[in-house]
């Protein structure tokens, strides 16, 4: 093998290094338990966009509510991204739904060992494929995410561009190479907790580090450029009115969002998007788009929501209709105590305490 990153390092000692630290420095976390697959599978779909702490609570409420696919694989998909509210990536939720269900009824309820079986489940990529493999059924499998791709470009000092599909490739062959064949899945858990408490983004804490005598960056003093990471585009703005419609019943107008794309399945305030349409024609919009007749109100708040590529800013306005039922199949009234059991996003969570009730 000519490759002078893998002749740099000695792969046993940074093993044992890491495996030692891991051993006496672990995180206490809650699906660190039992290496159960379902409940591996559960939190390291969680653990994509969202940080520990935020996942620790939906973890554990997820886990008594669903204990099992089969729980799972049952339930209602609206009580699902219920559940899920406030997570965010929405998707996520209804994919891992659609993959518990197609082991219940393909796999006897067995979550497969066998990448092939695990990769064509719905919303299991690579990483997520990595992760139930190695921490969940031991085998020596890399699971790269940018936490791992940080650690490993300081450890073998890497310069290539991270949001590269063939970088990451890259990070999975030596992470292939470098990983514990007895252990694999105390290596793979060690990286993460090593990329979540030492090797930090910024400010790492080399002095900290179990493997710091393994690091090519750290001997050329270079670990706080890397990794190198080409800047994002920037976000879309996008301009919303969001009404709070009531009807002389008390009831609000809520809608149902596309079965895909952005919050697909979630329920929301009707929208009118205000760069298309000037605040004349909004009352007439709604007539054409939703065959709804309403008077619209001041504005009582704005809300911004930063998605990862969009940007919402909402002008919120009350508005009031003298329907009491609703033509389009979108659309339904609700009373406010009816609200609490549909899944809104965050953005539209906000405006419920704008509402009176009746
Ligand atoms: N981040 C992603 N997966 C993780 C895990 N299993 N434990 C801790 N942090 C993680």
């Amino acid at each position: 093998m000519n490759d002078k990153r893998l002749e740099n390092i000695n792969i046993l000692a940074f093993q044992e290094d890491l495996l030692q630290w891991y051993e006496e420095n672990k995180r206490d976390l809650p699906w660190r338990e039992n290496n159960n697959a379902y409940r591996v599978w559960v939190s390291e779909i969680m653990l994509q966009q969202t940080k520990v702490d935020t996942v620790i609570p939906y973890f554990n409420r997820f886990m008594e509510k669903y204990p099992t696919v089969y729980k799972l694989a049952e339930a209602d998909e609206q009580e699902v991204l219920k559940q899920w509210e406030g997570l965010g990536y929405y998707s996520r939720a209804r994919n891992l739904q659609s993959a518990v269900r197609e082991v219940v009824e393909s796999y006897d309820g067995k979550i497969p060992d066998n990448p092939k079986e695990l990769g064509d489940l719905k919303g299991i990529g690579p990483y997520t494929k990595g992760a139930i493999l190695s921490i969940a059924f031991n085998q020596p499998v890399p699971a790269v995410d940018g936490n791992v791709m940080r650690v490993f470009s300081r450890v073998l000092h890497i310069e290539e561009d991270i949001t590269q599909t063939s970088t990451k490739k890259l990070f999975e062959y030596y992470v292939g190479e470098i990983i514990s064949k007895e252990d694999p899945s105390s290596f793979n858990q060690a990286i993460m907790d090593l990329g979540a408490t030492i090797c930090t983004p910024k400010q790492p804490l080399c002095m900290f580090c179990p493997v710091m005598e393994h690091c090519q960056a750290y001997a050329e003093g270079i670990q706080e450029r890397l990794p190198i990471k080409k800047k994002a585009k920037k976000q879309q703005k996008k301009s919303y009115v969001a009404l709070l419609i009531q009807n002389k019943q008390g009831k609000y107008v809520i809608e149902k969002r596309p079965d895909t794309g952005l919050l697909a399945g979630l329920w929301q305030f009707p929208m009118i998007p205000a760069d298309k349409i000037v605040k004349q024609d909004w009352e007439q919009w709604l007539r054409e788009n939703y065959g709804l007749d309403v008077e619209i109100k001041e504005s009582c708040t704005s809300i911004k929501h930063v998605f990862s590529h969009i940007i919402w800013n909402l002008d919120v306005r009350k508005a009031i209709t003298k329907h009491e039922s609703l033509e389009d199949k979108r659309l339904e009234f609700v009373s406010l105590e009816e609200m609490k059991s549909y899944p809104f996003p965050v953005s539209h969570q906000k405006m419920i305490p704008f509402l009176e009730g009746k």
